[in-house]
Order: C-alpha cells, then sequence, then structure tokens
C-alpha cells in the first residue's frame, strides 16, 4: 500500500489510522527493513519482534534512522511530541538524509496534527478500514476456533468497524446468541457513532405528535417506496430542506421523518465539528460522512443549518473558507452516497444561508413551513391538550391565527397555571413581530419551495400516515431481526 511511495523516494509519511496494530502488520514488505518505534518499547524490528534498541526518547529514536538505509521506521504517537524542539528538529535534520539512503520514516498516528515547521515534508495517507474479505476471514477464523457456522450477512454488517472492534462484536454475538448475528453486530456499530463524538443519535419523534404539514408528511410517506428493495429502480431521496420562522416544527417533522421511515436519527451538529486547527474540521467533517456511510441507513438531522454559516463574515476569511470546505464535502456526499440515507437540514433564515447551499439540484426538495392553518392549529390544540393535560378548546383556533405550534405548546403549559385568558395576555406571537420576515420568506418560497402545509379551503387528504415500521422495533441499528 505504501510501496509506490517508498519507490519513489518520499522521506515522510503520515498514515491516517486507528488501527496502528494493524497498520504495523500490514505494511511490511521485502524490499525494505521495517522496524517500528514507541516510547515503551523503543525500537522493534518487525521481523523478528525483537527490541533491538532500548531508545525510548522519540528524537534519539528518529536520529537512529540517519545511520541506516532501506529501513522503514514506523513511529507510534509521535503526533504527541511534536512540542518537542528537539523532535521537529530531529525531522528537519533528517529528512534530506533519509531521502537520499532509500529511508522513510512512517508516523502513524488517528489524527493529523502537525507542526508548521514539519508539515510540508510529510506525505498523509488513509489507511481503509477493513474489507468485506478482511471481515469475513476474521469470521471464519473465529468461527473455526468455536465450530459455528459463518454469515456473510453479518460479516457485511461488521463494515466500518475496525479490525478490533470487528472481532469484539463478533465475539460478544457468540456470547449472546450463540451464532454470528447481525442484530448484535449492528448494535456493535452504533458504538462507533458515539465513541467518535462526531454526532449523536436522537429519540425519533412520533408523527402522531405532528400537528399539520401533511403536504410534507406525504412526500416523504410516497418517496419511502423507494427504499424497499422491490422498487430499487426509483431514485432514492437524499436531501430535503425545512425552511420556516421559529417554533413551525421543522425540528419536530424532521425527527418525525425518522420514524415514518423507521430509521435510526443521527444529529450532525456542524459546529461542533469545527476546530481551530488548520484542516482538523474539514478531516472531521469526512470522518463523520465516512462513518455515516459505514453505519447504513439513517436519517442525519442537521438543525438551523444557517448557524454554521453565521459569523463567517465576521470572524474572517479562514473560518468562511473552512465552512465552505466543509460543507462542499457534505453537499458533494450527498449527492454520491451509495447508502440508504436521507440528510434533514432545517433553516429559520435563508437570508443568513450562501446561495450555492440552496442552489436549486442540492436538496431534492426544499419545503417551506408556514404557519399553521386552521384545521393544523385545531390538531395542534389537540395535541397539545392530550401532551400537557390543557383544556384549551379547539374554539379558540380563530384567536391562535398567527400562532405557531410552539407558542400554542407554550399557551397550554402557562394555561395550566394561569388560566387560558391570562396566558393569551402574556404571549405574544412572533410572527406579530416579523411580519416582513415571513412575507420575503412566503415570496421567496412561493418560486422555490414546496409548502409542507395544507392551505385551508383547499382538498387535504385526511389519510392518515403510518409509520412503515411499530415503533418499539425502531432501535439504533435500524435493523430488526437477523
Ligand atoms: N406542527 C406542530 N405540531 C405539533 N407540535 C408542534 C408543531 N410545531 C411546533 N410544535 C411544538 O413546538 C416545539 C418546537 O418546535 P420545533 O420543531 O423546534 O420548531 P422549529 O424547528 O421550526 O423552530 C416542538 O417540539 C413541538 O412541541
Ligand atoms: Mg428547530
Amino acid at each position: 500500500m505504501i510501496q509506490d511511495y517508498l519507490k519513489a523516494g518520499y522521506p515522510a509519511l503520515c498514515l491516517l489510522t486507528q488501527e496502528p496494530h494493524r497498520a504495523e502488520q500490514l505494511l511490511p514488505s521485502e524490499d525494505w527493513n521495517f522496524f517500528s518505534w514507541d516510547c515503551l518499547q523503543g525500537i522493534r524490528d518487525l521481523q523478528s519482534m525483537k527490541m533491538v534498541e532500548e531508545i525510548r526518547d522519540p528524537s534519539q529514536a528518529l536520529s537512529w534512522l540517519n545511520e541506516l538505509h532501506d529501513t522503514v521506521l514506523i513511529v507510534h504517537n509521535l503526533h504527541l511530541f511534536l512540542e518537542s524542539p528537539e523532535v521537529v528538529q530531529a525531522i528537519q535534520n533528517g529528512v534530506s538524509r533519509w531521502k537520499a539512503t532509500g529511508c522513510c520514516l512512517v508516523m502513524v498516528s488517528p489524527v493529523i496534527n502537525m507542526k508548521p515547521e514539519v508539515e510540508k515534508f510529510f506525505h498523509v495517507i488513509d489507511l481503509p478500514l477493513p474489507d468485506d474479505q478482511e471481515l469475513f476471514n476474521l469470521q471464519s477464523e473465529l468461527g473455526k476456533a468455536h465450530n459455528i457456522k459463518v454469515n456473510k450477512k453479518a460479516a457485511r454488517a461488521a463494515k466500518g468497524l475496525t479490525e478490533f472492534e470487528a472481532e469484539t462484536a463478533y465475539a460478544l454475538s457468540l456470547i449472546r446468541k450463540g451464532y454470528f448475528s447481525t442484530k448484535v453486530i449492528s448494535e456493535a456499530k452504533s458504538q462507533m457513532i458515539r465513541k467518535s463524538g462526531l454526532m449523536e443519535f436522537w429519540e425519533p419523534a412520533d408523527i402522531a405528535d405532528v400537528g399539520g404539514l401533511n403536504s410534507f408528511k406525504l412526500f416523504i410517506e410516497n418517496r419511502s417506496k423507494a427504499f424497499n428493495p422491490e422498487h430499487n429502480n426509483l431514485p432514492q431521496i437524499k436531501g430535503i430542506l425545512l425552511v420556516g420562522i421559529p417554533g413551525t416544527g421543522k425540528s419536530l417533522a424532521s425527527k418525525a421523518t425518522a420514524s415514518i421511515l423507521g430509521w435510526p436519527l443521527i444529529r450532525l451538529d456542524i459546529g461542533s465539528l469545527k476546530n481551530s486547527l488548520v484542516g482538523e474540521s474539514e478531516r472531521r467533517m469526512r470522518e463523520a460522512t465516512r462513518l455515516i456511510d459505514a453505519f447504513g441507513k439513517a436519517i442525519v438531522w442537521i438543525d438551523e443549518v444557517e448557524k454554521a454559516f453565521a459569523g463567517t463574515r465576521s470572524s474572517g476569511e479562514s473560518d468562511a473558507g473552512t465552512t465552505a470546505a466543509m460543507f462542499g464535502h457534505f453537499l458533494t456526499w450527498m449527492q454520491e452516497t451509495r447508502s440508504s440515507v436521507l440528510v434533514m437540514a432545517t433553516a429559520n433564515n435563508i437570508a443568513q444561508l450562501p446561495p450555492e447551499f440552496i442552489r436549486a439540484g442540492r436538496f431534492d426538495a426544499t419545503f417551506f413551513v408556514d404557519l399553521p392553518t386552521k384545521s393544523e392549529r385545531i390538531e395542534i390544540i389537540k395535541i397539545m391538550n392530550r401532551k400537557w393535560g390543557s383544556d384549551i378548546p379547539v374554539g379558540c383556533s380563530d384567536r391562535l391565527n398567527g400562532y405557531t405550534g410552539a407558542e400554542i405548546e407554550q399557551l397550554a403549559k402557562d394555561s395550566l397555571f394561569d388560566g387560558l385568558d391570562q396566558a393569551f395576555g402574556a404571549l405574544i406571537p412572533l410572527s406579530r413581530t416579523m411580519r416582513e420576515d415571513i412575507d420575503s420568506l412566503r415570496q421567496w418560497a412561493k418560486t422555490r419551495a414546496r409548502l409542507a402545509n395544507t392551505p385551508d379551503g383547499e382538498p387535504d387528504e385526511q389519510r392518515k400516515i403510518r409509520p412503515i415500521y411499530k415503533k418499539n422495533s425502531v432501535n439504533e441499528s435500524g435493523l430488526n431481526d437477523d
């Protein structure tokens, strides 16, 4: 894998992986002598696996390479020592010599954490995760040892795990079920998303709790056909953008989409992916999409997407550039990914979104979520009375014209303490102060978005939308059987 670089005389490589041991096993080849260094075991010969030099100091380990030829030194966790001037100097002094003598320093690291002093000397490569065959072989070995039949589907479910994670997931499955269970392995896989710290699982919302927005619900239900294996000729939707003033139920509708499709809900927070280190934000974004692909079916929810862009102007060029690069990658990934993934993005304010983000074709559909219509308000009143035990008469629906779902909910909660009239008096709907914003949004939406609501007076399909799977059967793995 790194042979081409070695042949070409690259003196320093950075191999990105979370599997340092696997890297040690995979890299060695005949044409070079391979050694490894870490700060506890010193320098080891990778052929004999014996320690050859008791050098624990990193800069001395690097200087050790200066005396050799055709030698590759794999160093572990060197990124943790780059604060040391001696280490930085040892790299700078070493590279031209290593290049001349056919030597190479391979830094194995889970992150790109370079110092500007040495950054240009390193070429960065990714170590791919185990492929289908490797995962299947791992399973076969374990199966043979315990006399248990292999399961190809379970091996495929392990895609995206490291070798170590796959081994432990297989073992867990044998202990829990006595066979290689797709479900157990998929559940172990949700760990991968959690541990990365890049995304979170959220509880899907019940569609019965979403008042109105029938056009949106019907759209999702209708397009979900394409995810049924029987209709694999139909194009699958990849991304939907919901736009509207705060409190109209955009986040709620995104969360409910997960229960309409019966998929796990993963929230991706762009702000938290950002990192001040150069290149790190983009790497984290790439890592997040790689994990989502590895994970499989999921709703990827990006709430209030405009916030990621906000402030990019004030905090300067580099932040704007970073955000653009992150989204550039994300949007390309969204269009190209072959996984069954549906991105649900919400925005309160389109003016803060760069035009290329909302350009036609990026999202399969853009929905404008308007203030609830009369019949929607009636539904919301009923939902809130049920949810909070309040007693708002449905006759109030006229008086609630201009109130969002969130505001009707606030009224329901306040009325429990203050009585309905006082609660009404205390609540000034946002739409009153945001009149102009709403008008301009409506204007914008006329030509560029579908309406999520069904306007009063138009025939509304009275059909109830039902989730595709029963609520309890939806787990984080998104799989409900073996
Ligand atoms: N159409 C609706 N049906 C039921 N509840 C709603 C609706 N719209 C808003 N709500 C209530 O208001 C809360 C906040 O709404 P949210 O989805 O966060 O709005 P947005 O994301 O558009 O700002 C929801 O959690 C829900 O309790
Ligand atoms: Mg919201």
